[in-house]
């Protein structure tokens, strides 16, 4: 597959579908190539203008086949809305969308304009992640692959020159591509994708590119060193629990800082002893997509080559139901050395975190990003459209914060007031593992900030964005990869 960016002249682009940008009729004019259009097919879009067919909503998408003085077997007007709310985020959706509809509608040579006004690096490298996250597909385990065709070549076709903009775009490249590597892996069952196999697939990732090195805490490494939190959890699974630690140094580091991505990696949550309903139970396969998260991410970097270093700290267990497992009332001894009372099997999420948060702590880290799918009840607050942010520091919440809205994932800060504490006591233990009925995604994440303490650390909560139960235009649904985009940035844009 051939994904450029060019600045040929649209008439001569030769694609079986060339898609130009169509705005709602606000009073602003039409974009250039829209008027090169119109210039040579005006009874046509006519036609359709006054019909109110194409009238440039967002995502929709009007047809015309052989348009008179193009190469193109089609042109394809892409609905973008209105102009004064178009931005990097609505092109990305926007070309996702596009890619969708052509591989439906027999279209494999697809080139997309951009126009002037929107050939910039933040626009190009959005496209290119569009086109990767709109070409994404589920039906790895069919034998027969869903109807569908497959794109062969995807143009970003601009004004002018393009040298300046080839590096966004290859970085826009490389970020899509890490995101669907994530939606791979996230969508995995748990048959498939055990502990030890996840480990293989980190191992071979980092072969495939250069600048990462992995190494892998197994179990009896684990219990030499303490992380009865972790080990707790895997205990239950004849699959073997892991602690894998992916790490990326740049030749010269531009800072002091070292950034941790810890990622929580349960390949299957039964909920243990604290059994889940069997109803929608196959969905906790995505139990994983944290560490995906992370991997995506550390895929990315090892490409586009962050000035500070960047660790990633991916715990990997089964929560499975077994003769073994641990039992509601169980205490375990923490890697920092707190107790704590498990009052929910089904809570392990964090409880294989803290482990990792204190060994990335112990290895030097300055900054942490979790980023887990760790509770049912950020899924009630806040739905599939943000992911729950919580953090112990404002200036480096910011600083994610500010990378999410550039990468068009949406975020919502969550309180984590110390009144919060109260919930968590036990009578037993240095801390329980659950604080009851309310703020339920709350007191998870402040179970996670006792082991955070004064590193600056944000904890990002994804049960409800890291998969999508429904189709969008532009993606479809099931794992999502969310924070994959929002990781690369904050690591390449580091204050
Ligand atoms: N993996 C689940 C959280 C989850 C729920 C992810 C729905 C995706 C969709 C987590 O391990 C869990 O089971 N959390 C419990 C915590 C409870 C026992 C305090 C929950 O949210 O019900
Ligand atoms: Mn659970
Ligand atoms: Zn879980």
């Amino acid at each position: 597959m051939q994904v450029t960016l060019t600045n040929q002249a649209l008439n001569a682009v030769d694609v079986d579908a060339l898609f130009l940008l169509q705005f709602e009729a606000d009073g602003r004019p039409a974009t250039p190539s829209y008027g090169a259009l119109r210039a040579a097919n005006a009874e046509w879009l006519n036609d359709v203008e006054t019909s109110g067919e194409a009238a440039g909503k967002l995502f929709e998408t009007t047809v015309l086949h052989r348009p008179q003085g193009f190469a193109a077997k089609r042109i394809v007007l892409a609905g973008a809305g209105k102009a004064a709310k178009f931005d990097s985020s609505t092109l990305r959706r926007l070309i996702g969308a596009a890619v969708r509809k052509a591989k439906s509608n027999g279209a494999a040579r697809l080139a997309f304009s951009l126009d002037e006004a929107f050939a910039t690096p933040e626009f190009v490298s959005a496209a290119a992640e569009g086109f990767h996250l709109g070409n994404y597909e589920l039906d790895t385990h069919k034998s027969k692959k869903d109807e569908r065709t497959e794109i062969t070549g995807f143009h970003v076709v601009v004004a002018g020159k393009p040298d300046h903009l080839q590096e966004a775009f290859f970085q826009g490249n490389v970020i899509g591509e890490a995101q669907n590597f994530t939606r791979f892996l996230a969508n995995e069952p748990g048959n498939l994708l055990t502990p030890p196999v996840l480990v293989q697939r980190i191992q071979e990732m980092a072969a495939s590119v250069n600048g990462l090195d992995v190494e892998i805490l197994d179990q009896a490494q684990m219990a030499k060193l303490g992380m009865g939190s972790l080990l707790g959890v895997a205990q239950g699974s004849p699959h073997p629990g892991f602690l894998a630690i992916v790490r990326y140094k740049p030749a010269a580091p531009a800072s002091p800082d070292h950034l941790a991505l810890v990622g929580k990696a349960v390949t299957f949550d039964t909920g243990g002893v604290s059994i889940k309903p069997a109803d929608g139970m196959e969905k906790m396969k995505y139990d994983m997509a944290g560490g995906a998260a992370v991997l995506g991410a550390m895929r990315a970097l090892a490409h586009l080559k962050p000035a500070i270093p960047v660790s990633a700290f991916i715990p990997i267990v089964e929560n499975a139901v077994g003769g073994n497992s641990q039992r509601p009332g169980d205490i375990v001894t923490s890697l920092s050395g707190r107790t704590i009372e498990v009052l929910n099997t089904d809570a392990e999420g964090r409880l294989i975190l803290v482990d990792a948060i204190e060994y990335a702590k112990r290895q030097g880290v300055t900054h942490m990003v979790d980023v887990a799918t760790l509770t049912g009840a950020i899924v009630v607050a806040l739905g599939h459209i943000h992911v729950g942010l919580f953090s112990n520091n404002d200036a480096f919440r910011q600083q994610v914060q500010a990378s999410a809205a550039r990468q068009g994932e949406k975020m919502w800060h969550m309180p984590l007031d110390d009144e919060y504490r109260e919930y968590l006591k036990s009578p037993f233990a240095d801390i329980g593992n659950i604080g009851g009925r309310w703020g339920g995604a709350i007191t998870a994440a402040y179970f996670l900030k006792e082991w955070a303490g004064d590193t600056p650390w944000v904890h990002l909560d994804i049960a409800g964005t890291g998969w999508l139960d429904d189709n969008k235009p532009y993606m479809p649904k099931g794992p999502s990869g969310v924070c994959v985009r929002t990781f690369v940035d904050l690591a390449l844009n580091w204050k």
